[in-house]
């Protein structure tokens, strides 16, 4: 078939050339498809000229918004200079590795990537590496990528046969299976119970310090530092989305619990394709080129590695997010969302609730904020699913059972629209 002779936007033309006519296994495929045209701010507009306010947010990679002036004028600039340097330094990558050394607790040496996944796939291999073991545990419910090891008891239908989890895709072979043990998220006894028989055998714990929209219990954190501390094991947070956005650094800082290694992305590239490990010298200088050959040797590379591009972008946002006040500002923002949400449930007489951490929300029809993953499985999903739908068809931009952000570009204009929708959405 000629598939150039349809419309750039028609949706059965994208479903004959990608699976599902989609980019992914995370894709809105509920709500009405569209391509997005432009972005500004807290708006998308589709190809069709509708426009949405977003709440997607490039998945918590545009901590600004859509299209910030400073970011989009790095870029061009940077475009302007070099966009690519394989195997070389640029001056944007070290001044973004000197950057994130400053604002990261955990970090004494940065080794970049270029997605999330590869950031806690890398920071999983270290850990084997330094502690010659290979067990993995890590939290039902937790999201830390696409690859095998991370696809384990992610989104499961039923709860885990701990420390057994499934797996998120056909294919995971079954020793990646047997490496990870999975474990429910905020309950330190479990974790005592199901892993302290084979600590000798586990290369460290990964654990998101806001799973998804679960927020760590009080001493939760601090529980699995002296954990690890016991048991000769690394304490890896994933900060892919908590980094830069709970605070300037990351959760580390915001809970006052230091990793041995952390996983960034999304904000760190400012909106383009850019991750790091960063963490302890010992741990990340097995990295270093010159061990090359050595059985110390721990490989890390890739062609995007800290693309300059995505530098450029990540010092312009960097450069913003150090503003002061900033995140003062951006929770507020989302507790006024939340609140004025919480009056549309409450004036429906809703059993539903606005779980919030920092700039991070959800609705979720549950009575009490979630602690680990089996309150969320225990929510009305159906219930859930059918207010992210309604959201979608009056203009509000989610994606269904995913947490959703908001920017500095959204203000009360944007949640009296999202509050109208929701008021709409509702019988
Ligand atoms: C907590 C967490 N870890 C890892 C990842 C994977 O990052 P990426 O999609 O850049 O591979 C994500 C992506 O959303 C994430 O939310």
């Amino acid at each position: 078939m000629n598939t150039r002779d349809r419309s750039t936007t028609d949706p059965a033309r994208a479903e004959s050339l990608l699976p599902g006519g989609a980019l992914g296994a995370n894709a809105n495929m509920v709500g009405p498809r569209f391509a997005v045209a432009s972005a500004s701010g807290p708006y998308i507009t589709d190809t069709d000229g509708n426009r949405y306010v977003d709440y997607v947010m490039g998945a918590g990679a545009l901590i600004l918004g859509h299209q910030h002036p400073a970011v989009v004028d790095a870029v061009i600039r940077q475009a302007g200079r070099t966009m690519h340097q394989y195997g070389a330094l640029t001056d944007v990558a070290i001044e973004l590795a000197a950057q994130l050394v400053d604002a990261i607790p955990c970090a004494e040496r940065i080794v970049f990537a270029t997605t999330g996944s590869e950031a806690t796939a890398y920071s999983l291999r270290m850990a084997r590496a330094v502690t010659g073991r290979d067990l993995i545990v890590k939290f039902e419910g937790g999201f830390h990528g696409n690859h095998d090891y991370a696809g384990i008891a992610v989104a499961a239908p039923t709860a885990a046969d701990y420390p057994t989890g499934k797996p998120f895709t056909a294919g995971t072979p079954g020793a990646v299976r047997d490496t990870v043990m999975v474990v429910p998220y905020n309950d330190l006894e479990a974790l005592d119970r199901l892993v302290t028989p084979v600590a000798d055998r586990v290369a460290g714990i990964i654990a998101e310090p806001v799973q998804r929209i679960i927020r760590p219990l009080p001493g939760f954190l601090e529980g699995l530092r002296s954990f690890c501390d016991r048991h000769g094991l690394l304490l890896i947070f994933d900060e892919v989305v908590t980094g830069f956005r709970l605070s300037y650094g990351g959760a580390q800082g915001y809970f006052g619990v230091t990793p041995d290694l952390a996983a960034f992305g999304k904000i760190i590239g400012g909106g383009g394709t850019l991750s790091c490990v960063a963490g302890r010298a010992d741990v990340v200088d097995r990295t270093n080129p010159r061990l090359k050959g050595t059985p110390r040797f721990v490989y890390t590379s890739g062609t995007f590695h800290g693309n300059p591009l995505a530098a450029a972008a990540g010092l312009a946002t960097l450069e913003i997010l150090r503003r002061p006040g900033f995140y003062e500002d951006l929770a507020d923002r989302t507790r006024r969302l939340s609140r004025r949400l919480t009056r549309v449930l409450a004036d429906h007489g809703r059993q539903a609730l606005v779980a919030t951490a920092g700039s991070l929300w959800q609705l979720l029809h549950i009575d009490r904020p979630p602690e680990c993953y089996a309150d969320l499985l225990a929510s009305d999903q159906a219930a859930n699913l059918r207010l992210d739908r309604a959201l979608l068809a009056n203009g509000i931009n989610v994606i269904p059972g995913l947490r959703r952000f908001v920017s500095p570009a959204h203000s009360d204009d944007h949640f009296e629209t999202t509050a109208l929708a929701l008021d709409r959405a509702l019988p």
